[in-house]
Order: C-alpha cells, then sequence, then structure tokens
C-alpha cells in the first residue's frame, strides 16, 4: 500500500466521523445515527458510492437541518470528505466505510428521507447486471430504507446506464419522476447547488452531459 493511501487509511480509524468495521458503533447503528451521531431527530440524507463525498460535505454545508450520510466501500476515498467535514467543523456530515448492498444492516426501515446515488460505476450489462446500482435488488433496498415520502436522486455522465435506469424504475414503480439528460441546460439544475462531484468533473471536461433524475416510490 502506497504512503498516501496508508495515512488514509489511519485518519478514517482515528476520525470521528467514520463509523467502519471495528469501531463499536459499526455493530449497533442501525435505528440510532439520530441518537448516536447527530444529537437531533433531523431528517437523514444518504449519498451511495459517495466516492471523497463532495455532496454529502456540500449539502451539509448548505443544509444544517438536515443530516448527511456518505457511503462507500473505499476508506482512502471516504477519508477525504472525512477530513474536509471535521476541517469545515460540520456536525452533520458523516460516513460509513460498507457495501451499498449491505445498506439494510445499517439503516431501519423509513430511517432515511432522501437518497443520492453520484456516478456509480456503469457495469456492463452482460457481466455486471446485477451490481448496477440501480438494479431492481437495489431498489428492493432502496425502498424499505426511505420513507413513504423519500426521494431517490440519480446523476450520471452514462447515457445508457441512465436508459437502464429509467426503464428499471419505471418497471419497479415509481411516482414523481422527473428527469434531464442535460442537466446544466435543465431548469432542475438549480437543485444542484453547483456542487460537482470528482467524476462528474472528469466527464464533464471530455464533453459529457449529465443525467439527472429524481422519483419517489410506489407504496
Ligand atoms: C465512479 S465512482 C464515483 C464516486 C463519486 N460519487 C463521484 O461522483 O466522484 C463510484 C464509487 O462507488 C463506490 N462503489 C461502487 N460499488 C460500490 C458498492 N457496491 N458499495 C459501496 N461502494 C461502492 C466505489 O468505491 C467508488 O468510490
Amino acid at each position: 500500500m502506497g504512503r498516501k493511501k496508508s495515512i488514509r487509511f489511519k485518519e478514517i480509524e482515528e476520525n470521528y466521523n467514520v463509523i467502519q468495521d471495528g469501531k463499536p458503533l459499526f455493530e449497533i447503528i442501525k435505528g440510532n445515527w439520530s441518537q448516536e451521531i447527530f444529537k437531533n431527530p433531523n431528517p437523514i440524507v444518504v449519498e451511495l458510492g459517495c466516492g471523497k463525498g463532495e455532496y454529502t460535505v456540500g449539502l451539509a454545508k448548505l443544509f444544517p437541518e438536515k443530516n448527511f450520510i456518505g457511503i462507500d466501500i473505499k476508506g482512502d476515498r471516504i477519508a477525504v470528505g472525512s477530513n474536509q467535514a471535521i476541517e469545515q467543523g460540520l456536525k452533520n456530515a458523516c460516513f460509513l466505510r460498507t457495501k451499498v448492498h449491505d445498506s439494510e444492516n445499517f439503516f431501519l426501515e423509513n430511517e432515511v428521507s432522501e437518497i443520492w446515488i453520484t456516478f456509480p460505476d456503469p457495469h456492463s450489462l452482460q457481466s455486471g447486471i446485477k451490481r448496477r446500482m440501480t438494479n431492481e435488488r437495489f431498489l428492493e433496498i432502496y425502498k424499505k430504507m426511505l420513507n413513504p415520502n423519500g426521494l431517490l436522486h440519480l446523476k450520471t455522465d452514462n447515457e445508457p446506464f441512465f436508459d437502464y435506469s429509467l426503464e428499471t424504475l419505471n418497471n419497479f414503480g415509481v411516482n414523481n419522476l422527473q428527469f434531464t439528460k442535460d442537466l446544466y441546460q435543465s431548469e432542475l439544475n438549480n437543485l444542484h447547488f453547483g456542487i460537482k462531484t470528482r467524476f462528474e468533473t472528469i466527464f464533464t471536461e471530455k464533453g459529457f452531459k449529465i443525467n439527472y433524475l429524481s422519483c419517489q416510490f410506489e407504496h
């Protein structure tokens, strides 16, 4: 492991705002986010596959009346957002290191108000369809985590993945679906507060348009 990576792994070991295997809260956090971490009953917003956590940190700064949790399996990426949240004194942002498909171990039914999926790995239709974060098996998990009025947001540069996601969501059953295939030229861009993730910046510079959708699950 490189020196930078090992420093970051040490940081997330020590940072109070990272929950990961081996720390006491990891085993008991399900249903206890408000009491144990945030110390308030405010709505919980989760960013899945958060990478360096641009949305988690950016939204936490803009919305102190909500609580934000960035989830990713890669500790060195989470370390970046975790350090920024600490440096900026954000008490309403934290990070959970785990696999998205294990989220049910960490959230009760209806515990979450919003989910953001930001630039997920698109995975190929042939070999990786079940690993797509908008595959039906993931949607089942999100539907349980979200409260009945909860919102799902998806942002991606990958149009085939976006088309797949629209189709999967429509077949699964959603309400109030809004979407655009060119976010920056859309009035929906107002909902993004100028926050760009690392992958968003990379793909925008390559000339890709940004696809965005939001919806609620049918109950
Ligand atoms: C393409 S990157 C996007 C990162 C960030 N959201 C951005 O837009 O810059 C995808 C991220 O999802 C994470 N990831 C992929 N599959 C995951 C899974 N099943 N559980 C947890 N994290 C996952 C990866 O570790 C990676 O950080």
